[in-house]
């Protein structure tokens, strides 16, 4: 059996209390399954910073990037670090060089009950968001001019490359078609933002043609969000730009019951990719045993069927599934559990 190695990174507040909640799944599947992964824990987090003035130590990221398969992580931010540096430099450090452009966010409501919309429930309620992860307006280019002055002028430039837009549309039409999704809609803004939104269209274009049996349509991301509290159930794939996407993935996590369900994968196809729940570090919870686990464990799910486990996914999702249905969840999906017992509410309904 070849082994495979996972780095898990618990980070700051509610981040570890998730991600212990994960790998009891996670190892629990590993060894039912004889999936071979090794998992090895860094514990680099806003202490750790605070102690020895390193985010990450030399050489990890290359470590990382040539020893490991994939990356579970917990979540970061902590009120003593307010710039957040330590964040930035792993999480932002890992998403721009080990190039993860795709961000693979499904918006899956798992139990009616859960449902903010009247009338839309898990049929209706089901599509996949990827966001652009390495461009736009996150590769931090611009400027001040006369800064501090009455005059002042500030300018934040929004980057789209060829390359960068085409890999991510042309990831979302793969994924389409390999998960029989009948349609893939690009979100943009072009009427506004003419070059870029010039660019990101002619390639949508250009790419839908290969995929000729999807249905490709393009909204103005306004309309987008309407859209997807109107209608959700005329989506099947969405892709859009780095900010629209930051954007639209949060109203997407508010349709499947909030940011304690919610998991993400930052993936660069083939090569080591890094999955996360959705939410932050929420310091507020943080030790208390009142965090969801639930966006850890789906997280957890994603990484394996990255990982190519999709029948041992499934069992994970269906049994976050089932205890949902039995109520045995944290307050926030309005059940009265702690974190712990809410993670070993889904560790007992795992069919291996
Ligand atoms: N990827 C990341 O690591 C990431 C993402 C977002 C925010 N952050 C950081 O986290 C810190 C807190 O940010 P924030 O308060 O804006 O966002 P947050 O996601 O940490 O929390 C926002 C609110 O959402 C709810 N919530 C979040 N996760 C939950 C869970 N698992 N269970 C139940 N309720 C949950 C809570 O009410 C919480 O107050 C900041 O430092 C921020 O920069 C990190």
């Amino acid at each position: 059996m070849t082994t495979r190695k996972i780095a898990v990174i618990p980070g700051d507040g509610i981040g570890p209390e998730g991600i212990d909640a994960g790998m009891s799944i996670l190892e629990r599947v590993n060894a039912a399954s004889k999936l071979g992964l090794e998992f090895v824990t860094f514990g680099w987090n806003a202490d750790e910073y605070l102690r020895t003035g390193i985010s990450m130590p030399h050489g990890a990221m290359e470590d990382i990037r040539n020893n490991y398969a994939a990356v579970y992580l917990g979540a970061f931010g902590d009120p003593r670090v307010p710039d957040m540096k330590h964040a930035a430099d792993i999480l932002l450090g890992m998403r721009f060089q080990l190039d993860l452009y795709v961000n693979y966010r499904p918006v899956k409501l798992l139990n009616e009950r859960l449902s903010p919309l009247k009338a839309k429930g898990t049929k209706e309620i089901d599509f996949v968001i990827f966001r652009e992860n390495t461009e736009g307006a996150y590769v931090g280019m611009g400027g001040f001019f006369k800064k501090g002055t009455a005059e002042e002028i500030a300018v934040q430039e929004d980057v789209s490359s060829r390359k960068g837009v085409e890999r991510i549309i042309r990831y979302a039409f793969e994924f389409a078609r390999k998960t029989g999704r009948p349609s893939v809609c690009m979100a943009d803004k072009n009427n506004v933002m003419r070059y870029g939104g010039d660019l990101w269209l002619r390639t949508f274009e250009d790419v839908a043609k290969e995929y000729s049996e999807i249905e490709s349509f393009h909204m103005f991301v306004d309309a987008l969000t309407m859209q997807m509290v109107r209608a959700p159930e005329m989506f099947g794939v969405i892709v859009t730009n780095n900010m629209f996407g930051d954007i639209v993935t949060d109203l997407g996590a508010a349709l499947q019951g909030g940011l304690g369900v919610a998991a993400s994968g930052n993936i660069n196809p083939g090569k080591v990719s890094l999955f996360e729940p959705i939410h932050g570090s929420a310091p507020k919870y943080a030790g208390k045993d009142v965090a969801n686990p639930f966006g850890a464990i789906l997280t957890a799910a994603m990484m394996l069927e990255y990982l190519g486990h999709q029948a041992e996914a499934d069992v994970i999702e269906q049994a976050v599934i089932d205890a949902i249905e039995a109520n045995e969840t944290t307050h926030d999906l309005g059940g009265a559990l702690g974190t712990k017992a809410a993670g070993e509410a889904v560790g007992k309904r795992l069919r291996l």
